[in-house]
């Protein structure tokens, strides 16, 4: 088909998380997004796949009534991220309530999803294999649509939109965080190159088809994850590398969320944070506010006490959302960082993404 090129960010994650893609370009333009990960970039995925609703507090701070399947307070990374590219939230594939459009792309990412196959014990069916077929069957069945007939033009992407668009992926942390029950360091780290290859397998499926046409370190974290985290994301911007070499007409972009993380993290009060591991809604007090027994939103009864996890009063102020889960402010902090280039490799410009970033930072002050 015509052009060959086509968009893959991968931007790495972590401390809980890994590896996500952004773009190349200058101004940031695509005329449509496609997008595969975890929790961290769910749109509603897993929640309309599995059929659970996520309650309040979930979504408080900007969906009202519902978090629309979002493991957040409010928004996500992504949906930062499409605000200043003036493009629509990306609706998930499995959702099919309410006239879902995907003319602007489509979302596959699923909340625990990993990159390695899932198994029964998994939390989560949809691992990034399944979300390539399923972004595989989403192409060739927009275009038998878009060959029969005009009238479904305005809800799926028009067949030069796969060539043109935005490839975002954001998946791995939890193959190394689940790897962390049953392994050593030493058994984690021996495990990425394999982890890889499962998304290198992904990413080269994708590319295909986008072508033709427990020590606490001193942030308060547990170093032996973020050290795997580190290898993983080096590992993983060797990958790009490569891929970039590969697949020359695509502009591969690695976005180093790590970094960006652990600034956050270290340096919170510089960033207008008060509370950097606290987390908001959970349930046991300082200092992490975290029991596993009683989630955010839950109510359990522990040695015969009824208790609840609620929200804290001021989520701006807090990192950590439900002990998992970056908060709204976080999320919009982290796509700040993103939008200005300087994480990405190789990096873009961040000139155009200035006034619509400060749009974004408008939305975020009123609605919290
Ligand atoms: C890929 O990157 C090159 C060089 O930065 C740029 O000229 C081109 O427009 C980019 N392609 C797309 C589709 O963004
Ligand atoms: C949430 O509700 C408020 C008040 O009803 C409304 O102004 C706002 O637009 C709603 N936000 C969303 C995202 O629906
Ligand atoms: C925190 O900020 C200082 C000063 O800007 C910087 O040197 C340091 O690298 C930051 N910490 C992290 C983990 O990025
Ligand atoms: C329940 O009892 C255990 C053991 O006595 C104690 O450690 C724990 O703090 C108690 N939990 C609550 C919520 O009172
Ligand atoms: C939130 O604020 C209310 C009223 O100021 C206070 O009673 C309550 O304890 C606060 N809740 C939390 C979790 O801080």
């Amino acid at each position: 088909m015509a052009s060959k090129n086509y968009n893959v960010v991968a931007f790495k994650v972590v401390l809980h998380c890994i590896c996500l893609a952004v773009a190349n370009s200058s101004d940031l333009s695509y005329p449509a997004v496609f997008n595969f990960g975890d929790s961290n970039s769910d749109t509603g995925d897993l929640a309309a796949g599995l059929g659970f609703q996520l309650i309040q507090p979930y979504g408080q701070s900007y969906f009202n009534a519902s978090s629309t399947g979002r493991f957040c307070n409010g928004r996500l990374i992504v949906d930062f991220l499409m605000d200043a590219m003036h493009m629509p939230f990306l609706n998930a594939y499995m959702d099919s309530i309410g006239l879902p459009n995907f003319q602007k792309g489509c979302n596959f990412a699923a909340a625990g999803s990993t990159i390695l196959a899932a198994t029964a014990a998994s939390l989560c069916p949809f691992s990034f294999g399944i979300q390539v077929s399923q972004f595989i069957r989403f192409k060739a069945r927009v275009l038998e649509l878009l060959a029969a007939g005009q009238k479904y033009k305005k809800y799926v992407p028009a067949e030069d939109y796969f060539n043109k668009g935005l490839y975002m992926l954001d998946i791995g942390q939890n193959d190394l965080a689940g790897a962390f029950y049953s392994k050593t360091l030493d058994q984690v780290l021996a495990s990425i190159p394999n982890i890889l290859l499962e998304f290198e397998t992904g990413i080269k499926n994708i590319a295909k088809f986008g072508v033709d046409s427990s020590k606490l370190d001193e942030q308060g974290c547990v170093s032996s994850h973020n050290q795997a985290a580190k290898t993983f994301n080096l590992q993983l911007q060797a990958l790009c590398t490569k891929l970039h070499g590969q697949y020359p007409d695509a502009n591969v972009t690695y976005v180093d969320i790590f970094t960006i993380k652990s600034n956050l993290i270290s340096n919170y009060s510089n960033y207008g944070f008060q509370q950097p591991i606290m987390v908001c809604c959970g349930y046991g007090g300082p200092p992490l506010n975290y029991d596993e027994r009683v989630t955010c939103g839950s109510t359990k009864s522990l040695n015969g006490t009824i208790v609840t996890a609620k929200s804290c009063n001021d989520s701006s102020v807090y990192v950590s959302w439900d002990g998992t889960h970056y908060t709204e402010a976080a999320n919009q902090y982290v796509a700040s960082q993103i939008l200005t280039g300087k994480y990405s490799y190789p990096s873009f410009s961040g000139k155009m993404l200035i006034p619509s970033l400060a749009q974004v930072t408008t939305t975020e002050s009123q609605s919290m």
